[in-house]
């Protein structure tokens, strides 16, 4: 009897399709996804375990898998295995009094919001597609547009209801804000991509309902004018989101959504979402005294939805012409000195860079244009580039995570932690089962 037969007397297993061998990563860097592999769709934890219990004691690697929106290749099923798709795990509860929503894994980020909203709260942070599952935002610990402000997905996890690799499920964390109870396994699963344990549940903290917004587009001459505003705002003021776009990235914008931004002047624009007007005011003040071309306010959502589409379809736009999305974080007051020094590196490559991000947050999405014989040399760059951000005192990867497409660099870059890392891997997967091959290499 093939081990496909004995899993079918645990769960139902679905054959596989392209629905389950590919996520959002550009695919020229997207791992190769393994021909064969089973699909499986348990509804709860205890299904899970038995799962895991069995492909552990026939070491059959498990991939899981939420809505597959990643961009680092994590969900791809890279070794013939099972998927464990976590879409059957929607059971989604909200305790107002205490402010938190119980998700299975599977509850989708336009389900969570909309939970929170009927009952008068909100989920503020939007790290991702709403398509983007509970379970794959906590795995990868998802950023977005609003981290500034509002944190990422860390800063929301209050508990975890997890299953080990051989089975065992547990209770990290509780329905509770504050926790010093040991070694933080909760926030060890957090970001941990499917390597160390399968994440089925997780409480959620939810806030009171966000205000009306008011968006400030700003274009600015140069690059470091743009940064400068952003610093002095982010000073005086927490916006809920502060984005930024190299003139090129605007372009391509205006091009996909079929949206027009403000204006085609200027190196560097911003866009800046507030909660409070007299805020906004104050920020076109300090973007007027620091050389804005100009200051255009959006109050009306239908204006404010234009603007944002500009913005937010930039991605969709490059996805075939780009080797990868890169999503390096710096320092924000060294966001202006990473572009221009990337862009010298890019061009002594003769590589062409589309950059645009969440000014904020220092998070920086660098997208290299495909060019002949990239595969000679690519690699070389964007190892000196990651480089370039560690040494301004930035991180490699601020919210698309490792996955399998850059594990190197946090190999080279930071060799202890990752060996580190591996022993954690060990620890918690001897028999290298979950998500093998991704975060950390091979063991
Ligand atoms: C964005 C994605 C690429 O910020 O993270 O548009
Ligand atoms: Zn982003």
């Amino acid at each position: 009897m093939s081990w496909i037969d004995v899993l079918s007397k645990i769960v139902e297993v679905f054959p596989p399709s392209d629905a389950y061998r590919f996520d959002e990563t550009p695919p020229l860097v997207a791992p190769r996804p393994a021909e064969n592999f089973v699909v499986v769709k348990p509804s709860n934890s205890e299904e899970v375990s038995a799962i895991l219990k069995f492909a552990n004691e026939k070491s059959i690697p498990v991939f899981t898998r939420g809505g597959g929106t990643g961009l680092s290749g994590g969900a791809v099923p890279t070794e013939e295995g099972i998927v464990l798709s976590t879409e059957k795990m929607t059971e989604l509860e909200v305790d107002a009094d205490n402010r938190v929503a119980i998700c299975g894994a599977g509850v989708t980020l336009k389900q969570l919001d909309d939970a929170a909203f009927r009952h008068g709260l909100s989920f503020p942070p939007h790290p991702g597609a709403e398509t983007a599952t509970v379970g794959g935002m906590i795995a990868t610990n998802a950023g977005g547009v609003r981290a500034l402000k509002y944190g990422t997905m860390r800063n929301y996890v209050l508990s975890l209801e997890a299953v080990l690799a051989d089975g065992r499920i547990i209770n990290a964390g509780g329905k509770t804000i504050k926790n010093s109870s040991g070694y933080s396994l909760l926030h060890l699963l957090v970001g941990s991509e499917g390597t160390l344990a399968v994440i089925t549940k997780a409480t959620i903290r939810l806030f009171p309902q966000t205000r009306d917004m008011t968006l400030l587009a700003i274009p600015f001459p140069t690059m470091e004018d743009a940064m400068n505003c952003v610093v002095e705002v982010a000073r005086k003021m927490l916006p809920m989101a502060l984005e930024f776009m190299e003139k090129r990235a605007v372009e391509i914008g205006e091009r996909v959504s079929g949206e027009r931004w403000v204006s085609r002047e200027g190196e560097a624009h911003l866009l800046m979402v507030f909660e409070s007007f007299d805020e906004a005011e104050e920020a076109a003040k300090i973007a007027q005294s620091l050389g804005a071309i100009d200051v255009y306010a959006a109050t009306t959502k239908k204006d404010q939805d234009r603007l944002l589409k500009v913005r937010g379809m930039i991605y969709e736009g490059l996805r075939k012409e780009v080797i990868e999305v890169l999503d390096a974080c710096v320092p924000p007051a060294k966001i202006a000195e990473y572009w221009r020094r990337s862009n010298e590196l890019a061009e002594e490559y003769g590589i062409e860079l589309i950059t645009y991000g969440h000014a904020g947050d220092g998070n920086v999405h660098q997208h290299p244009l495909v060019y002949e014989g990239w595969e000679k040399s690519y690699f070389e760059f964007r190892k000196s580039l990651l480089s370039l951000a560690v040494s301004l005192g930035g991180v490699i990867s601020g919210e698309h995570g490792i996955g399998a497409v850059k594990l190197s660099e946090l190999e080279e870059l930071f060799p202890e932690q990752f060996e580190l890392m591996r022993q954690i891997k060990l620890l918690f997967d001897p028999k290298n089962i979950l998500n093998p091959g991704k975060v950390v290499r091979k063991l």
